[in-house]
């Protein structure tokens, strides 16, 4: 199906888009970043060049000489009559991009399968035999699976029956069915800003009109835009990281956790807590469960933890609302394959393990791009992170975007601090996964070192205003 992406949404996405001169060129990048990073797909049509120019201050020729270089390097076709289309092109699927052998990809965070894992595979296929003599997947998940995904819950001080979990293909799959499910069109959903983009896509595609709360690596959450956000527009439902926030890296401390429980409370917003990365703690304990006594809706997965090829998600809520979402999947979704959940019940007797091991891989890697970038970008604030899988780093210069795209053209993919935004902004941002091999991570580090300088010349004077007066 065409879409169409309206002035307004276009301005929003752009963001700080003026990153070099002249100011087509970098319209044009801007909107070629978008189409990169998935954030517009392909076959979408583009705003009318004079309402884009209202929308963003310019004059009508600036923005025809953008689509015209967006024409040139085939990123979108104009067709007389029907406005400007953007087009499929090699290399920009949303998510993963086709990479050349050498090329890193810290577009997703994602670690290698813990080492284990092969093993575990290997003696779940020994009994392949009597797993196919079953129909072979179950919409609400294998008992097996969902008894360890309880029992551990219990454990953590969450007493849990398996008939509260419901096996996902993923948390996304979770994601998007509670969306789905929770949601009618015009809902308002607060979010996290920056927050997981998936997530943010699965709430805007159920029809919701997300409501941001900041969260900043150094100040953690903003509670009086938390308690205001939740009182007046009454959230349908509320998506919240309280562990290792994926970018920011942040964990709710109790007083933030009570701020959101009592204001949701009040409002009568469901809490969906994704625990996605919450085992994820590099040093020291893990720092157990969050909103311990509220009636949150939980959603946790493998695949930070154990490996995101398994597909292992899962969904922890009160019976009722487990049966509306077992109702809700079969259009969509008949079930998670049946392997991948024994593998699953099977590896989740091994946490203690797979957390040690996830911890020494995140260390090694955390501590290696903390390094490098202290060595060759000083003037980068790189905030301390006690967990997950990536640093939320500050720029001292709000051209994310630019740097994105200069290190695409030497190998090195990754996204801009905007794609974590809910509504534009966070330029001065990059998200700098460490799960990567570290000769990897040092590399990509020194590419970004080697294009900033340029990236930064090539700024306009008003970015490096704007810059002079910050420092
Ligand atoms: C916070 C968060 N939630 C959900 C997901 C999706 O997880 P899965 O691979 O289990 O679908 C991710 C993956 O990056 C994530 O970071």
């Amino acid at each position: 199906m065409d879409s169409r992406i309206s002035a307004r949404a276009l301005a929003a996405a752009l963001g700080g888009w003026r990153t070099r001169e002249p100011a087509y060129e970098a319209l044009a990048d801007g909107i070629r970043l978008l189409c990169l990073d998935g954030r517009i797909a392909a076959r979408t049509a583009l705003p009318a060049e004079r309402e884009l120019a209202a929308a963003l201050g310019l004059s009508r020729s600036t923005v025809a000489a953008a689509y015209g270089s967006l024409r040139g390097s085939a990123h979108i076709a104009s067709v007389r009559g029907s406005g400007s289309m953007t087009l499929a092109v090699r290399g920009r699927e949303p998510g993963r991009v086709v990479v050349s052998a050498d090329a890193i990809d810290l577009q997703q965070a994602s670690p290698a399968a813990w080492p284990g894992l092969a093993g575990i595979m290997s003696e779940v296929a020994a009994d392949a035999a009597s797993l196919v003599s079953r129909a072979g997947y179950e919409v609400r998940g294998s008992l097996a699976l969902r008894e360890a995904v309880a029992a551990r819950y219990s454990a953590s001080g969450v007493p849990t029956d398996p008939d509260e979990v419901m096996v996902t293909t993923g948390a996304q799959s979770a994601i998007h069915l509670l969306a789905q499910t929770l949601l009618r069109r015009g809902d308002r959903a607060l979010i996290e800003t920056p927050t997981y983009p998936h997530a943010a896509e699965a709430l805007r595609g159920a029809g919701a009109r997300l409501v941001g709360v900041p969260v900043s690596t150094t100040d953690g959450w903003d509670l009086d835009r938390a308690e205001q956000v939740f009182a007046r527009t009454t959230p349908r439902l509320a998506y919240l990281m309280p562990r290792f926030q994926n970018p920011t890296g942040r964990s709710m401390d109790d007083a933030e956790e009570r701020v959101h429980a009592a204001a949701a409370a009040r409002a009568g917003s469901v809490l969906i807590v994704d625990e996605t990365t919450a085992d994820l703690a590099i040093d020291g304990a893990s720092p157990g469960l969050s909103f311990a006594d509220v009636p949150v809706v939980r959603i946790g997965s493998l695949g930070k933890t154990v490996w995101g090829g398994l597909r292992i998600g899962w969904v922890r809520a009160d019976r009722d609302l487990i049966s509306v979402l077992v109702a809700s999947r079969p259009p969509r979704d008949l079930g998670t394959p049946e392997f991948e959940q024994a593998v699953a019940a099977r590896v989740l007797q091994r946490m203690p393990d797979v957390l040690a091991q996830r911890a020494l891989l995140l260390r090694e890697g955390r501590d290696a791009v903390v390094q490098a970038l202290r060595e060759r970008l000083p003037r980068w604030r790189v905030p301390p992170v006690a967990g997950g899988v990536a640093l939320w780093v500050e720029l001292d210069a709000p051209l994310s975007s630019g740097l994105v795209l200069a290190a695409r053209h030497e190998g090195v993919y990754l996204s801009a601090g905007s794609r974590f935004a809910v509504d534009g902004g966070h330029d001065r941002h990059l998200r700098m996964p460490f799960t990567a091999p570290i000769p990897d991570l040092r590399r990509a580090v020194d590419v970004l070192a080697d294009v900033w300088p340029g990236v930064r010349s090539a700024a306009p004077v008003a970015v490096g205003d704007y810059l002079e007066a910050l420092v």
